[in-house]
């Protein structure tokens, strides 16, 4: 349980600024770990995953999902006439998600006692955090320790039409506009209008092919809008494994989406009939399409405005993001007792800014603690969902690894089958000599689950063949994982 007071005669031993994925997790972590705790946020509770990302979009993903199984009621052998979509009504179970998974984190605050404020948080020192409050008030917290954790925004679009819109803005004034009923009334959006939207657009061209946009696409296209992706690269979502990259692309052209690789969008303007038009550039010719919305998906930044971190010494410039906050392995910043964890040291997902603040959490507590990112799961929700952990095939061979690939299609499986769901396949990339599990690379149903099994290999270093001995569940879809790893050495049962 936390402490009721703080060492050293501060008001706190730890401040965290942000009470996102990675602000909250590591404030509760400080406070089982006996230290008084305060938690800084400005939006409601929970950041960007539960407010404005992963939960919201994860909502309106699982409405999809359903209504795409239930028009294929017939493969089921049952019947379900007048299907059709209530959007107002899918919002409304969004939003009833959104609320309650946020009221969900105030009451774990009250339970393990972490103090939340509201206000935005600056450092004044490296020991001193000011509160700015709604009114105007201010509140000074000293403390022993600080944790960054103020996440990103969207990356600003330097194109002609989109650069200046209102739409790059932290979580606080997507909130106010959100209450204001002002969010997602215009052309141009960013996941967090999508999110919010009030209709369902007829044309939307989503400007960036990575894993904000290829969600969306799913979405919206699965919602009965004419989805186009611009992606100024040669495939979709190009850090994943190739193979991924082009069965994605596959399956979404399947499901209606128009995509366009080696695109270069170049401007929006007004187009006719109140659209927008956007003009791209591909194979040396200009091209230009009419959007009732322009989604841009092109990456997100890490938040820093206003912190004043560089008055507190805290060193800007991370090797792999000059924008991110930079830290050693414990999460400490360049100032021993500031820790920064989650997108603001550019770490992009939900699930690795909690890893960060669970580790920032120990070290203040006095234990030595270190970050790995070996066993990292990547996910797309999109149907079939798409994971990847590890090492791409290519990545282990520019390492230099003699690298064995095993691989098993979901539709050679019963468990498949029985739910219609036969699309995609894993694939293991192994290192040959010891069989050591290198990368693993899912894209199929329930991949975002299944993918566990391979995070916990590649975490314990397991080998292939300690996966061939491994029990699978019969009829289970992890049976994939089971007879990838056979595969590597060309002894998968069931593949044809
Ligand atoms: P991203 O970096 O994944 O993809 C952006 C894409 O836009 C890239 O493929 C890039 O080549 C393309 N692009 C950039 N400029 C372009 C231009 N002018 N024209 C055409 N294409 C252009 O960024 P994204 O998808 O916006 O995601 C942002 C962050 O949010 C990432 O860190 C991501 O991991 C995280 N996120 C994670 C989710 C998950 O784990 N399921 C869901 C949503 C977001």
């Amino acid at each position: 349980m936390a402490a009721t007071t703080a060492e050293n005669g501060k008001d706190f031993d730890v401040v965290v600024i942000g009470g996102g994925p990675g602000g909250y997790p590591c404030a509760i972590r400080a406070a089982q770990l006996g230290k008084k705790v305060a938690c800084i946020e400005n939006d409601n509770l929970g950041g960007t995953c539960l407010n404005w990302g992963c939960i919201p979009t994860k909502t309106m993903i699982g409405s999809v999902a359903a209504l795409y199984t239930i028009k294929h009621a017939k493969d089921f052998g049952l019947t379900a006439d007048n299907v059709g979509i209530d959007f107002p009504a899918l919002m409304a179970r969004k939003e009833k998600v959104v609320k309650t998974l946020v009221g969900g984190v105030g009451f774990l605050f009250k339970k393990h006692g972490v103090t939340a404020i509201e206000g935005i948080g600056t450092l004044k020192d490296a020991n001193t955090v000011e509160v700015i409050k709604a009114d105007g008030s201010t509140q000074m917290l000293t403390t022993n320790n600080i944790v960054v954790a103020t996440g990103s925004v969207p990356a600003k679009l330097p194109i002609p039409g989109i650069d200046d819109a209102d739409i790059y803005t932290p979580n606080w004034d997507v909130k106010a506009k959100f209450a204001a009923g002002t969010l997602a009334t215009g052309k141009i959006w960013t996941s967090n209008e999508a999110v919010s939207a009030k209709q369902i657009p007829e044309e939307l061209v989503v400007i960036g092919g990575g894993v904000i946009g290829c969600e969306f696409a799913y979405t919206y296209n699965g919602l009965g809008t004419k989805v186009t992706i611009l992606e100024f690269l040669p495939r979709l979502f190009a850090t994943m494994d190739i193979d991924l990259s082009t069965e994605l692309e596959k399956v979404l052209k399947n499901q209606g989406v128009t995509i366009r690789t080696n695109a270069k969008v170049t401007g929006v303007t007004e187009g006719e009939n109140g659209k927008k038009s956007v003009t791209f550039e591909r194979d040396g010719k200009s091209e230009t399409i009419p959007a009732d919305v322009v989604l841009v998906a092109t990456g997100r930044v890490p938040f820093t405005n206003g912190l004043n971190l560089d008055k507190v010494g805290v060193t800007i410039g991370a090797p792999k993001n000059k924008r991110a906050i930079a830290v050693n392995e414990k999460m400490q910043t360049s100032v021993p007792n500031i820790y920064a964890i989650g997108d603001v040291i550019g770490s992009g997902l939900a699930h690795t800014a909690t890893a960060e603040g669970l580790v920032a959490a120990e070290n203040i507590a006095g234990h030595h603690s270190t970050m790995s990112y070996k066993a990292n799961p990547a996910c797309i929700y999109t149907e079939p969902e798409v994971a990847s952990v590890g090492l791409s095939e290519a990545e282990a061979r520019e390492k230099g690894h003699d690298v064995k690939v095993g691989t098993f299609t979901f539709r050679n499986l019963g468990k498949a089958m029985a739910i219609n769901e036969r699309d995609g396949f894993v694939k293991v990339v192994a290192e040959n000599k010891y069989g050591e599990i290198l990368g693993v690379h899912i894209i199929g149903p329930h991949a975002t689950d299944i993918i566990h099994e391979a995070v916990v290999s590649i975490q314990l270093e397991n080998t292939v063949e300690e996966l061939m001995r491994t029990i699978h569940a019969h009829p289970s879809l992890a049976e994939a994982l089971g007879q990838a790893n056979e595969d590597v050495r060309g002894m998968a049962i069931d593949k044809g």
